[in-house]
C-alpha cells in the first residue's frame, strides 16, 4: 500500500452534519500520530519506500484540495502551487510532481509549515461542507468518504515508516507504547472449510474501494486454515532448522533475495550475543516467542510455509473462510495503541474452531497475485490511477493490522505490496488442503 488512494462504491446516508463531524474526526487523528514527533523525526526519508511524517500529513491535505476543493470552491486557488507539485503522490492526470525517493529531502516547508497548510485546507473544507444542501451532499460524499478512507490508509503508512526511520537510529527512540503481556499459545488449531462455489468482493454495503469491486463467484476445493498467525517462537524453530540456509524451501527470486541481502531473520530482528532483539515502536526488546511474527516478506511466508508441510491460502480462501468463521469483527476498534504492536493470541474458546487474529494483529500474505477481478474497471479520470496500475508484479495481503486505524479494516479489504517488502507490518496466517498436523517437521 504506497501512497494510495482509490474510487469508492456506494456509501453509508451522509448528511452535511456527519461529513463535517467525521472530517474533523479523522483529520485529528492524523495529527494525534503525528504529536510525539519533532520536526527532525518528521523530516527524516530513510529509504525510497519510507515517506516522512510530514509529507504524509500533507499529502492527504493535497487530496482534499485537488478532489474536493479544486472542482467545487469558488474561486479556487491552490494554497501554494509549490505544494501542488511537492505533494502529488502518483497522479499523472493531475501534473508533475516531485521524486518520490528524495522526498527526505524537502527540508521545507517544515513541519509547522505543513500544519498551517493542513489548518488551511480544513478551513476551506469546512466552509464547502457548511454549504452543502442535500443534492451536493449525494454528489460530493463518495470523493469526501474517499478523502477519509485514503487519510486512514496514510496513517498506516505513517507509523510503518516512522517504525523504520527510528529503527535506523542507534540512539533507539521509542515513539510510544509499551510492551503487552504475553502468554505462549497452544498449537495451531485448524478451521475446516468445505469450498465449493462461493462469492468473494464487496457485496455493495458501505464503503469499499474499487479493487474489491465486483463481487464474483470463485470455486474452492475443501481446505483447511489456520486458527491463529504463526508466532516468534515457531519463526525461530524454522530459523534453527536452517529455514534462511536451506535452498529446497524457497521461491527462486526469493532465494536470490535472502543470498544478495543476507537475510537471516524478520526484518527487524537483531542478534546480540547470542539473543535475537526485535525493533518495536515501543524500543527495542527481546524476541516474545508469543507474539506474531511480523514484517516477513512474501518470500518468508512462502519458505516457512513449505518448511511447515503447509501453503499460503489465496485469498478468496481467506476470505470465504473469515467471511464464515471469524472470531473478530472488522468494524469493532482492535485498538493497539498501548504497544502499537501485534498480540499474543488468546487461544480458542469452548465452541467450534474460528479463525482469530484476523484483522487486529499482522496483514496476512496470501497466495495471490494482485489483479483486478473479473468485470475490474477503474473509473474515469485521475483518481482511477489509484488502484489498477499497481495490479503488475504485487502479492495480496488480507485482514489488518495493529496499525490500522480503527474502522479501516475490512472482509473484502485488498492489501498488497510488492513480494519483497518487509518494512509493512504482515505476517503468516497457514493454509492446508490436507489432514491437519502441528507446526514445523
Ligand atoms: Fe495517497
Amino acid at each position: 500500500m504506497s501512497d494510495r488512494s482509490t474510487m469508492t462504491s456506494p456509501t453509508r446516508e451522509w448528511t452535511a452534519e456527519s461529513l463535517a463531524a467525521h472530517y474533523v474526526e479523522v483529520r485529528d487523528h492524523t495529527e494525534r500520530l503525528a504529536a510525539p514527533l519533532s520536526p527532525e523525526d518528521q523530516t527524516v526519508q530513510s529509504m525510497p519506500d519510507v515517506s516522512p511524517t510530514k509529507w504524509h500529513r500533507a499529502h492527504v491535505t493535497w487530496f482534499f484540495e485537488t478532489f474536493l476543493l479544486q472542482p467545487h470552491e469558488a474561486g479556487f486557488a491552490p494554497f501554494q502551487d509549490t505544494y501542488w507539485f511537492l505533494f502529488n503522490s502518483y497522479y499523472e492526470g493531475v501534473g508533475p510532481r516531485y521524486a518520490r525517493a528524495e522526498r527526505g529531502l524537502v527540508s521545507r516547508p517544515g513541519a509547522h509549515e505543513v500544519g498551517a497548510y493542513r489548518a488551511n485546507v480544513d478551513e476551506r473544507m469546512r466552509a464547502l461542507l457548511d454549504r452543502l444542501d442535500d443534492g451536493t451532499v449525494d454528489k460530493l460524499a463518495p470523493t469526501i468518504e474517499l478523502g477519509f478512507h485514503h487519510e486512514q490508509q496514510h496513517q498506516e503508512l505513517l507509523l510503518m515508516d516512522i517504525k523504520h526511520v527510528l529503527s535506523r537510529n542507534p540512539l533507539q527512540p521509542v515513539y510510544g507504547g509499551r510492551p503487552a503481556a504475553s502468554t505462549a499459545p497452544g498449537a495451531i488449531g485448524w478451521v475446516d472449510v468445505e469450498g465449493g462455489l462461493v462469492e468473494i468482493g464487496h457485496d455493495g454495503a458501505g464503503f469499499a474501494f474499487d479493487n474489491e469491486l465486483p463481487r464474483h463467484r470463485a470455486f474452492l476445493e475443501p481446505y483447511r486454515l489456520a486458527d491463529r498467525l504463526v508466532t516468534n517462537g515457531e519463526w525461530l524453530e524454522f530459523m534453527a532448522d536452517g529455514g534462511y540456509e536451506r535452498h529446497d524451501l524457497w521461491l527462486s527470486d526469493g532465494w536470490a533475495r535472502v543470498q544478495s541481502e543476507g537475510w537471516r531473520a524478520p526484518f527487524y530482528w537483531t542478534e546480540v550475543d547470542g539473543v535475537w532483539f526485535e525493533h518495536t515502536l515501543h524500543g527495542t526488546w527481546p524476541v516474545d516467542p508469543a507474539l506474531p511474527a511480523c514484517h516477513v516478506s512474501h518470500y518468508e511466508a512462502d519458505a516457512f510455509a513449505t518448511w511447515a508441510g503447509k501453503r499460503l491460502p489465496t485469498e478468496a480462501e481467506w476470505e470465504h473462510a473469515v467471511a464464515l468463521h471469524a472470531a473478530d469483527d472488522p468494524a469493532g476498534s482492535l485498538d493497539r495503541s498501548a504497544s502499537w504492536h501485534p498480540s499474543a493470541d488468546l487461544g480458542a474458546e469452548a465452541d467450534a474452531p474460528r479463525v482469530r487474529q484476523a484483522f487486529g494483529d499482522c496483514w496476512q500474505w496470501t497466495s495471490s497475485a494482485y489483479l483486478g477481478y473479473p468485470g475490474f474497471h477503474p473509473p474515469e479520470g485521475a483518481i482511477g490511477e489509484y488502484n489498477g496500475k499497481f495490479m503488475s508484479g504485487q502479492m495480496v495481503l488480507r485482514g489488518g493490522c495493529a496499525l490500522t486505524s480503527p474502522g479501516h479494516a475490512r472482509l473484502t479489504y485488498r492489501n498488497f505490496f510488492p513480494p519483497g517488502a518487509r518494512w509493512a507490518l504482515s505476517g503468516v496466517r497457514l493454509a492446508d488442503g490436507g489432514a491437519p498436523s502441528e507446526v514445523g517437521r
